[in-house]
C-alpha cells in the first residue's frame, strides 16, 4: 500500500477506511478490512462507533503499531478544560494508548457538556465560549502525552486554518475535507500542499452515500447523477482495467491525496483497496472538467456556522449540465 509522509513524518496510507454509520457490521467490516490489508483507520467519537471500531481492531489480528488509527473530537468537548477528558473517552473505547491522529471535526464550538448537538427551546443550536484556537493549543499539549501522535483539523475554512497557524506553535498536520471529482477544491488543495499540510479526503465517491439525499443539508444537489457514473470515468477505467469508483479514489491518491471510502461489502472493501494505482496526466486532466463545485456536507444552517466561508461550492449552485 503506498502512502504520505505527514509532517510529523509518520506515513499515512493512500487508502484508508471510513467507518461513518453501520453501527451494527463495523466491528467485523473493521476486522475484515484490516485483515485484507488496509492500514488507516478514521473514525470519530460523534460517530458512536468507536467501541466496534477498537473491538475489530482487537478482532483482526493485526499489530496496533501496523495501523494508522485517526479519531475526531466533537463540538461539544471544545473547552480546553475538557479535550484531555473527552480524548481519553475515546481511547477507552478505541481499547488503545494512542490515536495516530486526532482531528478537530468542526470549527464551530458547542456548548459544554454531555450533548452532543445542545439546541435551546426553539431548536437552534447553543454554541460554547471558548474558540476553535483554544481547542487548538489544548490539542496541542496532547502531542507531549504520548496519546496523540499528530493533530489536524476537518472541515475548516482556509481564513479558520490561517487563523490556527498564526495562534499556535502548531500547524496542523492534516486537512480532512470533502474533494470527490464534483468538489475537487484545486486551488485549496494546493494551498495546503504548499503549508506542509496533508489531505484526506472525505466521501470520496461524492454523492454515492445515502445519507446526502436524505438530510437537509444538500437535497437540492445531492441527486444529480452519481460522480460514479459519469461516462469519462467508466472510458478512463477501460484503459487501466478499472472501476469508475477505482479511477475516483486514484484521482486522489495520484493528486497526493488519501481517500477514505466507507463500505461495509466485502466486494467494496477489495476493490477500495485496489484502488492504490496512479492515473496519467491526460486522464487527470479529463476528471478536471468534471468539477461543478458541488458541496454536499455542509451543515452551516444547523450548526449555525457558516462553514466553508472562503472556499468553493456553498452557494448550492452547481455549473454544468450534471443534473
Ligand atoms: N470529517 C467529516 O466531517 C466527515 C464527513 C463525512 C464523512 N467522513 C468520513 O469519510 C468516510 C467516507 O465518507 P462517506 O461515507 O460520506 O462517503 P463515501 O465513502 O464516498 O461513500 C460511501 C458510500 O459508497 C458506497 N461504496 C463504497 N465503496 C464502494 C464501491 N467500491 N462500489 C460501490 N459503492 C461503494 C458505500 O456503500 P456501502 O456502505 O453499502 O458499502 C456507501 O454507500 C466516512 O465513513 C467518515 O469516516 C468524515
Amino acid at each position: 500500500m503506498s502512502g504520505f509522509h505527514i509532517r510529523t513524518r509518520a506515513k499515512i496510507p493512500a487508502v484508508g477506511f471510513g467507518t461513518f454509520q453501520d453501527p451494527d457490521s463495523q466491528e467485523d467490516t473493521v476486522s475484515r478490512a484490516l485483515q485484507k490489508g488496509m492500514r488507516l483507520i478514521d473514525t470519530a467519537r460523534v460517530y458512536d462507533i468507536e467501541r466496534q471500531v477498537g473491538q475489530g481492531i482487537k478482532k483482526s489480528g493485526v499489530l496496533r503499531e501496523d495501523i494508522f488509527l485517526g479519531t475526531k473530537l466533537w463540538c461539544n468537548s471544545y473547552h480546553p478544560n475538557d479535550v484531555e477528558q473527552a480524548l481519553d473517552d475515546s481511547l477507552r473505547d478505541l481499547d488503545t494508548p494512542y490515536v495516530d491522529l486526532l482531528l478537530m471535526h468542526y470549527p464551530c464550538t458547542f456548548k459544554r457538556g454531555p450533548e452532543r448537538f445542545p439546541r435551546d427551546a426553539e431548536g437552534r443550536m447553543l454554541h460554547g465560549e471558548t474558540t476553535y484556537a483554544d481547542t487548538w493549543r489544548a490539542m496541542e499539549k496532547l502531542t507531549r502525552t504520548g496519546k496523540v501522535k499528530a493533530i489536524g483539523v476537518s472541515n475548516f475554512s482556509k481564513g479558520e486554518i490561517e487563523t490556527l497557524v498564526r495562534e499556535s506553535d502548531t500547524v496542523p498536520a492534516v486537512h480532512q475535507m470533502e474533494v470527490h471529482p464534483y468538489l475537487q477544491q484545486k486551488g485549496f488543495s494546493e494551498w495546503l500542499r504548499g503549508k506542509g499540510i496533508h489531505v484526506i479526503q472525505f466521501s470520496p465517491l461524492g454523492n454515492m452515500n445515502d445519507f446526502y439525499r436524505q438530510t437537509g443539508w444538500s437535497k437540492d444537489i445531492a441527486h444529480m447523477m452519481r460522480v460514479t457514473d459519469q461516462p469519462i470515468l467508466k472510458e478512463i477505467g477501460e484503459k487501466y482495467g478499472k472501476s469508475p469508483v477505482q479511477v475516483v479514489l486514484a484521482w486522489g491518491i495520484t493528486s497526493g491525496r488519501s481517500v477514505i471510502p466507507k463500505s461495509v461489502i466485502d466486494w467494496q472493501v477489495d476493490e477500495n483497496l485496489a484502488a492504490d494505482f496512479e492515473l496519467e496526466a491526460e486522464d487527470m486532466a479529463r476528471i478536471a472538467t468534471l468539477d461543478v463545485k458541488a458541496r454536499f456536507n455542509d451543515p452551516s444552517l444547523d450548526y449555525e456556522w457558516r462553514l466553508y466561508s472562503d472556499l468553493e461550492g456553498i452557494d448550492g449552485t452547481v455549473r454544468g449540465k450534471t443534473h
